[in-house]
């Protein structure tokens, strides 16, 4: 039995992660994460006790990532400041937990000989014209935008310096826009879904032409799963499921799934340095790897995810008010 140590396991994806990893495989997990804002321990719960661990703490904290590394088959490391908003008003954290993070986690991997899995984001080459033919692939060139962008693309180099140099036994994926259950109510889509259950207009920053290419999280977990099992060492592989759709459109069928008039959103002040379009061409993985998505329909990924929304109420609600407040402080 395989024993996976999963940073950030506590948050969206991680948490999504460990979920797909209990229900599909036989390993067992070893939850690290600090529970910051983003983590919610309700995520977890219910997890079968003889295969999930969890542990509270800093993957900056060398001591305690030496022990947990020594103890693992494979590191799947999620742990990051994630958010691109609160970035530009507090960047501070996300060199921290992103860059000193990452390098302690190496550091400790390359120590004890252990596979390494990097999880980072589409959003490390910058962004797309509108009506530009291309799409990212691996051989784009970076070119970050926002402080937690370019600080994902520091933990990356990092990575794959250390399999350059020390020969650490890594992989790396950068993956599109996930949804799905158990996202944060500050992301776009669940903050949209929970205003509208709370009589509040959506929020669409700027014109709404910016373009997300979505995938649902199980996707990004089945494809990193499949890139543990059967990537080659030292590569990178895009993870997406061809889903481009512009702000706009995916507020307006937001409102339709949910019963209301499809104009009634309000356009507020643009995030500054707002990257235009992320598309990403997945080939290498589907072909070198045989992945394909399970969940490519959108529309109905979405339906169950504002329905998820609708009946879980008890795990959002306690993040909502300070989340609004904080972006009405922003005029957001
Ligand atoms: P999230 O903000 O929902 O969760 C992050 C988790 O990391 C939280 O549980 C938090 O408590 C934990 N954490 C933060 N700092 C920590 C630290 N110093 N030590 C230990 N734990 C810490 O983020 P997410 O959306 O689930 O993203 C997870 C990863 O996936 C990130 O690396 C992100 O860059 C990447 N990613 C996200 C998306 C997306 O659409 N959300 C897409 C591609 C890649
Ligand atoms: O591309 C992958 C990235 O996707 C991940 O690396 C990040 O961790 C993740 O947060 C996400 O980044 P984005 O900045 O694209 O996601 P966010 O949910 O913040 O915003 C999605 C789009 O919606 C973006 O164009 C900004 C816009 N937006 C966002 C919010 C919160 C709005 O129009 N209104 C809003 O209220």
């Amino acid at each position: 039995m395989q024993r996976l140590l999963v940073t950030g396991g506590a948050g969206f994806i991680g948490a999504s992660f460990v979920h797909y990893v209990l229900e599909n495989t036989d390993a067992h997990v070893t939850v690290l994460d600090k529970l910051t804002y983003a983590g919610n321990l309700d995520s977890l719960a219910g997890l079968p006790a003889e295969r999930f661990e969890f542990v509270q703490g800093d993957i900056c904290d060398a001591g305690l990532v030496d022990r947990l590394v020594a103890g693992c088959d494979v590191v799947v490391h999620y742990a990051a400041e994630s958010h691109n908003d609160n970035s530009l008003h507090d960047p501070r954290p996300f060199l921290d937990t992103n860059i000193i993070g990452t390098y302690t986690l190496i550091e400790a991997a390359r120590k004890h000989s252990r596979r390494f899995h990097h999880i980072s984001t589409d959003e490390v080459y910058g962004d797309l014209e509108l009506d530009d033919p291309e799409r990212f692939t691996e051989n784009t060139p970076y070119n970050p935008s926002s402080p937690y962008s370019s600080t994902k693309a520091g933990s990356d180099l990092l990575v794959r310096a250390w399999v350059r140099s020390f020969g650490l036994q890594a992989t790396l994926s950068n993956c599109s826009n996930n949804y799905g259950p158990y996202q944060h109510v500050e992301k776009f889509i669940p903050r949209q879904i929970t205003n509208v259950i709370d009589g509040i207009r959506p929020k669409l920053y700027g014109k709404g032409e910016n373009v997300r290419d979505w995938i649902h999280a199980n996707d990004h977990s089945s494809a990193v799963l499949a890139i543990i099992a059967k990537g080659r060492i030292g590569e990178t592989y895009l993870i997406g499921a061809g889903g481009e759709k512009n702000n706009k459109d995916v507020v307006e069928l937001i409102l339709k799934l949910m019963g209301q008039a499809p104009d009634d959103y309000d356009h507020v002040v643009d995030r500054p340095g707002h990257d235009v379009r992320y598309a990403i061409d997945s080939t290498k993985l589907r072909d070198e790897l045989g992945w394909t998505p399970r969940f490519p329909h959108f529309d109905a990924g979405l339906e169950d995810t504002i329905r998820w929304y609708r009946n879980n109420e008890d795990w959002w609600r306690p993040q909502k008010a300070a989340t609004e407040a904080r972006y009405t402080e922003q005029g957001q």
